[in-house]
């Protein structure tokens, strides 16, 4: 047998480390959907979980890397040499390690994982848990407060120091409801009821993105997550719960008067203008439009929220998210621009 090269030793040895380079990479910050920055007490758990089994694997690595060395540059025979290589078909003491090592290591894997599992997943809840429903749709996320009475779309609101209980519904595929920095990941399943339990620690915006391909806009099915001191939050939840503005003149009470006529009002709810009993539960339902204006983002959290943007959307939805169910209504230039400034006027 010849004795490997240098240099493909050297290669192997570099091919072997780059997963401990990998894994001592720290990400930069600014990346919306970064999973190793935790911002709430399940990420917290989940991040130190990922980190405890890195290392744990690095040190495997380590010895394995290191024997692999030492069996090639070592204790190898080479060529010329007048020693025989070792033989032996059997060793007790051999077999027991390389069967008690592994079971011990998976054993080291295993004990964290499920503790982790335990304390994340509860079955019960402390008295001042805020639930909120999420309702998955083809392409957008629906969001119900049913202790609060409040009723979004696509951006959520949450307070610090609370312990948030959502509970995942879907319409009618299989979502998956991914917000990285604040709750991990959760599928969304038609007909079976998944939960995430969480306290957030950090006020910000933070991003959300479906993560099970579910149709041709799986990609524009985005979200937002706000995370609110609470103070922040109670204002929040007082400005929902107002009834939305009417409008008495301009363009924006011109386009009032359009959305009522319109086949928007047959799909979107603005309270006290038109809207679905609490019992509706079959057919096309859109997001709940009552304060619209005050939102940061549209369609499926896709776009920011502003004139142009809501009138391109309503100009040709599917355009903007390939087969939304919203219909092209075919208005005026006129028309388009009363019509948003009403919905813009919904703060
Ligand atoms: Cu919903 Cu992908």
């Amino acid at each position: 047998m010849t004795a490997p090269s240098r240099k493909s030793v050297l290669a192997s040895a570099l091919l072997a480390l780059f997963p401990l380079a990998i894994s001592a990479c720290k990400p930069q910050a600014g990346y919306p959907l970064d999973t190793l920055a935790p911002t709430s007490d399940l990420t917290k758990s989940l991040y130190d979980l990922f980190v405890e089994v890195t290392v744990l694997d690095i040190i495997v690595l380590i010895v394995v890397v290191g024997a692999l060395f030492l069996a090639v540059l070592v204790f190898s025979t080479r060529t010329g040499s007048p020693r025989q290589p070792s033989v032996k078909h059997s060793d007790m003491y051999l077999e027991m390690a390389w069967t008690i090592i592994p079971a011990l290591i998976l054993l080291a894997i295993t004990v964290p994982t499920v503790r982790v599992i335990i304390k994340t997943q509860p079955y019960t809840w402390p008295k001042d848990t805020l639930p909120v429903e999420v309702i998955a749709h083809q392409w957008w996320w629906e969001f119900h407060y049913p202790t609060l009475g409040v009723e979004t779309a696509d951006e959520v609101h949450i307070p610090t120091g609370q312990t948030i209980h959502f509970e995942l519904f879907s319409k009618d595929v299989i979502h998956s409801f991914f917000m990285p920095q604040v709750g991990g990941k959760r599928d969304v399943i038609p007909g079976q009821e998944n939960q995430i339990t969480l306290v957030a620690n950090v006020p910000g915006e933070y991003y959300g993105q479906c993560t099970e391909f579910c149709g041709d806009s799986h990609a524009n099915m985005r979200f937002r997550v706000f995370v609110e001191t609470p103070a922040d939050f109670q204002r929040w939840v007082k400005h929902q719960l107002e009834p939305p503005t009417k409008p008495t003149s301009g363009p924006a009470a011109a386009g009032a008067k359009i959305f009522a006529d319109a086949p928007c009002a047959i799909c979107h709810t603005i309270r006290g203008v038109s809207g679905f009993s609490k019992e509706y539960t079959y057919g096309f339902r859109g997001p709940d439009l009552t304060h619209f204006g005050s939102r940061s983002t549209l369609a499926g959290s896709i776009m920011d929220n502003t004139p142009r943007n809501v009138a391109m959307w309503i100009r040709n939805p599917d355009e903007v998210k390939p087969g939304a169910n919203m219909p092209t209504l075919g208005l005026s230039g006129g028309e388009m621009d009363e019509l948003v400034a009403y919905l813009e006027s919904l703060k």
